[in-house]
């Protein structure tokens, strides 16, 4: 689908996230012929730069992680061709009439502005796009997680932004949205007549969602050791899932009734506190250990402090109240330096009620909808089966498997690619409204409290294992064990 002319600034265009994602997918969009001939992009960032340098910048970047792109070819240089660029100083004066001079020469086109900067910077950069007059003309903001570091902050970020954005033009983005497994989850959820009549605790037992990374925290243990994984995957990717999993079908795939029902879910959350948050939660910190064939550092060494109680690693188990969930665990897992790269969701069935088969048949395992996020995207149902054979009956657990990559030989977008259009479309679907955010720290903010007063460490788990064996028991604890792979 072709989106409007636009034309799209972008805070932070020297960082990483411009660097590593952003160029990268606008370029992947161009090249798939999807950007209108008038579409153009103003990176903007604090030092001074030729419009030439950025564009070399811009070059190397989209070589480095665009894997076909051809340096030299035409289409790179077409992309190039769109990209400017305005020094400016987000927290001072300087800059800011050149900038809207230059977004003024596009008045004609759709004004977004993406905001890839540290997130102290939201509210200061808002404040200058209003006075210095890019708010109007129906633009558009795009913020990056983290909204805040608890809920008093996240709204005065909130507040921030919309002292000069009305909500329905703030895009808060949650890439996890975009990936297109996330969004399928909808589409198994609500395009198949199969799962919605078995979609609650009558016939589900429990749901596991993890999303484990194999990598530790990459040169990024500054901002890290701040915030924890609680804060970074948790509050956001985390929760986000477990909503697309819970939430009721929506009327329709409107921005604002997808967002109504998520609320819902967040706020049906039951609290987990200092009362319970021992039982209900583990932090865990990587030591030292084996990665992808290799020794690794532990996290206080990368860090190069041996103090900080910062989380590398949660497990919990969240529970909702309502009469869709009553009694099914929602095991939650998510950490760096795991044991394997990967992101899946686990529907685990009941039992059945009884079975009409001997002994010697084996048992009747139940079944699981294993829902594969990355890498391997794609849907195992596991079912029992008769093994084949004259022989008397032998059951066997087995999957029905739909690897995508399979089924449709296309290239997986990358999320990006498709939340940036989204933006310029006006399609706030896949973004977080304000007050989903902050009811997801609302839920968050006691489990941190009860943290700081628990007069613990995080628990230490070896780089390349699956965390602390804690958060095994956390689990095993109901009867239950993760699913380690489907
Ligand atoms: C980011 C977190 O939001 O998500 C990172 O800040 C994390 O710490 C990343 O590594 C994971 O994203 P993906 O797409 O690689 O699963």
């Amino acid at each position: 689908i072709p989106v409007a002319p636009f034309v799209l600034t972008v805070f932070g265009a020297t960082g990483d996230l411009a660097r590593r994602k952003l160029l990268p997918a606008l370029f992947q969009r161009d090249f798939a012929g999807q950007l209108p001939a008038e579409a153009v992009m103003i990176g903007v960032a604090r030092r001074a730069m030729t419009q030439d340098a950025f564009r070399a910048l811009a070059r190397a970047a989209i070589i480095e992680h665009v894997p076909a792109a051809d340096g030299a070819g035409p289409d790179l240089d077409r992309f190039l061709a769109r990209l400017h660029y305005a020094a400016v100083d987000a927290e001072g004066e300087d800059g800011w009439s050149d900038l809207s001079s230059k977004v003024a020469a596009f008045a004609d086109r759709i004004p977004v502005h993406y905001l890839a900067t540290a997130p102290q910077l939201f509210g200061p950069i808002c404040e200058k796009l209003g006075r210095f007059g890019l708010s109007g003309n129906d633009a558009r903001v795009v913020i990056e997680k983290p909204i805040g570091r608890d809920l008093a902050s996240a709204i005065q970020v909130n507040q921030a932004i919309g002292k000069v954005f009305p909500e329905e033009r703030v895009y808060r983005i949650d890439h996890y949205l975009g990936k297109e497994t996330v969004q399928n989850l909808m589409a198994l959820r609500f395009a198949n007549a199969l799962f919605e009549p078995l979609w609650n605790s009558a016939h589900i037992d429990h749901v596991q969602i993890t999303v484990a990374e194999s990598l530790g925290v990459e040169g990024r243990a500054g901002y890290y050791d701040t915030a924890g994984t609680l804060r970074d995957m948790v509050q956001n990717h985390l929760l986000q899932l477990l909503c697309l999993v819970a939430m009721e079908p929506p009327p329709s795939l409107e921005a604002d009734a997808v967002r109504d029902e998520k609320l819902k879910v967040l706020r049906a959350l039951k609290p987990i506190d200092r009362h319970n948050a021992a039982g209900a939660t583990v932090r865990g910190q990587y030591r030292a250990g084996a990665s992808a064939g290799g020794a690794v550092p532990g996290y206080l060494d990368e860090l190069g402090s041996p103090q900080s109680r910062t989380e590398t690693f949660v497990a919990v188990k969240a529970e909702l109240a309502n009469w869709r969930w009553a009694g099914v665990p929602f095991y939650l897992r998510t950490g760096k330096r795991l044991a394997a790269r990967v992101s899946e969701i686990v529907i685990g069935f009941r039992p059945v009620p009884h079975s009409a088969f001997s002994e010697t048949a084996g048992p009747i395992l139940p079944n699981q909808l294993v829902i594969r996020l990355q890498p391997d995207e794609g849907v195992k149902l596991w079912l029992m089966i008769k093994d084949p054979g004259p022989g008397g009956i032998r059951l066997s657990h087995v999957p029905l498997d739909m690897t995508f990559a399979e089924a449709f030989k296309v290239r997986n977008p990358d999320a990006y690619e498709r939340l940036i259009l989204d933006v310029v479309r006006g399609d706030q679907t896949l973004f977080m409204r304000r007050d989903e955010v902050e009811a997801a720290w609302r839920w968050i903010d006691p489990v941190l409290e009860a943290w700081r007063n628990m007069d613990e460490p995080p628990r230490p788990y070896t780089a390349g294992t699956w965390g602390p064996s804690a958060a095994i028991a956390l689990i095993e604890r109901d009867g239950r064990t993760w699913q380690e792979d489907g």
